[in-house]
């Protein structure tokens, strides 16, 4: 297994995308005296994003047979995400 955010030594599960994760330590904002300067910009940006989504559209979902497939090293994330949600 790679290593870094994916050491299955130290996280359980380590490629499956847990919001509620409660195993910190990673480093995708990097490590030490070149770490993110945007760190707390991106989290807000997140936070307040996926926020303002789910309240325009309160049931968005996954459909139903979408199975989601992570890819990337440096960025991991689906190439695709169907959604549906009602009018
Ligand atoms: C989710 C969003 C973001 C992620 C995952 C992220 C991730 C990272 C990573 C991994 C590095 C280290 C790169 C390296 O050492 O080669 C880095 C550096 C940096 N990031 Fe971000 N970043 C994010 C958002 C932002 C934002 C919004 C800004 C600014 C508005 C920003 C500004 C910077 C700067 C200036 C550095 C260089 C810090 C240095 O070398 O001292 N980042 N980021």
């Amino acid at each position: 297994m790679r290593s870094a955010n994916l050491d299955e030594r130290r996280w359980t599960d380590p490629t499956k995308l847990d919001i509620r994760r409660a195993e910190g330590g990673h480093a995708a904002f990097a490590l030490g005296q070149h770490r993110c300067l945007g760190e707390w910009l991106g989290r807000q940006e997140v936070a307040i994003g996926t926020a303002r989504l789910f309240a325009r559209l309160p049931s968005l979902r996954l459909q139903p047979d979408e199975h989601v497939e992570l890819y990337g090293f440096e960025f991991r994330g689906p190439r695709s995400l169907k959604v549906q949600w009602d009018v």
